[in-house]
């Protein structure tokens, strides 16, 4: 009766705060992405955009070390001319040398350099946040489960705090992140950027053309490999049918 009893209430103690927990995280929305399926690819527009916002405003405190300029033209990129490329790469400036005199000098960035972070190291970064690091995104949109979705109800999850909830001043109340409290200020806000082709810059545009342009960074060559998976599909449906016709032909006398 006692082990029973100590039983019940330990399953009750584990499970009450696991569901309160549960209770507290709203399931995400699935957005409609371009890139969603098996035959999904990147909307050429959204990637541009979602650029912009990634430059103008999460360039700001994110780095996107993965990613060179190049990658931005050619085949498989953002739809950006070889002269383009050149020119957002020569916006930035990046250290280079030692040069004959044996001493570095600043030069503007090329096209195979990689994205210029906003800080010199992670301390620097830590240091302008209050000790919270803004992460890396290259990868991020693969590093946190709900992928795409999940980043983007971040980006749109921030409210007001449940009365009674004491907030850190540095801290902002979101309904997506894990533990509600995120040391990140809402980045986005209507017209926070204007975008090149006139698109209107609302906020659920905004978060939905980065998440795009953030997806395609976590993996740019998505669109060739599902023409791949695609291709490797049809070979091996129209090798099912020759396979079948020589089986048939092959034992065709036999009875
Ligand atoms: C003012 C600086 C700042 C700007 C601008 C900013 N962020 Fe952040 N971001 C942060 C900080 C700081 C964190 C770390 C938050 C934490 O750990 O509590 C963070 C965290 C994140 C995370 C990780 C959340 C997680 O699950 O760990 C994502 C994703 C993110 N930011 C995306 C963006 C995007 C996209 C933009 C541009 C629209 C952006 N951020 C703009 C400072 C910034």
């Amino acid at each position: 009766m006692r082990a029973f009893a100590i039983a019940l209430f330990s399953v009750v103690a584990l499970a009450v705060p696991a569901f309160a927990q549960e209770e507290a995280m709203p399931p995400l929305d699935h957005e409609k992405w371009s890139f969603d399926g098996p035959f999904g690819t990147f909307d050429r527009g959204a990637l541009q955009r979602g650029f912009e916002v990634y430059s103008e405003v999460c360039s700001n405190c994110h780095s996107l070390k993965l990613m060179s300029y190049r990658d931005l033209g050619g085949p498989g990129g953002l739809g950006y001319s070889d002269d383009e490329v050149k020119a957002i790469a020569a916006q930035k400036e990046v250290t280079d040398g030692p040069n004959d005199q044996g001493e570095m000098f600043q030069r503007p960035a090329r096209p195979s350099d990689h994205f210029v972070p906003p800080f010199p190291n992670d301390q620097a970064n830590r240091a302008a946040h209050n000790g919270a690091l803004p992460p890396d995104l290259s990868l991020i949109v693969k590093a946190r489960e709900g992928g795409s979705d999940y980043i983007y109800g971040i980006l749109t999850g921030y409210k007001p705090p449940p009365p009674g909830l004491k907030m850190p001043d540095t801290m902002q109340y979101n309904m997506h992140f894990p533990g509600h409290q995120i040391a990140m200020p809402p980045p986005l806000s209507d017209d926070v950027v204007s975008f090149a082709d006139g698109t209107k810059a609302t906020t659920a545009q905004e978060a939905h053309d980065v998440v795009t342009f953030l997806t395609w960074a976590s993996e740019p060559r998505m669109e060739e490999r599902k023409k791949t998976g695609v291709k490797v599909v049809f070979f091996l449906l129209v090798m099912t049918g020759v396979l079948y016709a020589a089986k048939r032909k092959i034992w065709a006398d036999v009875h």
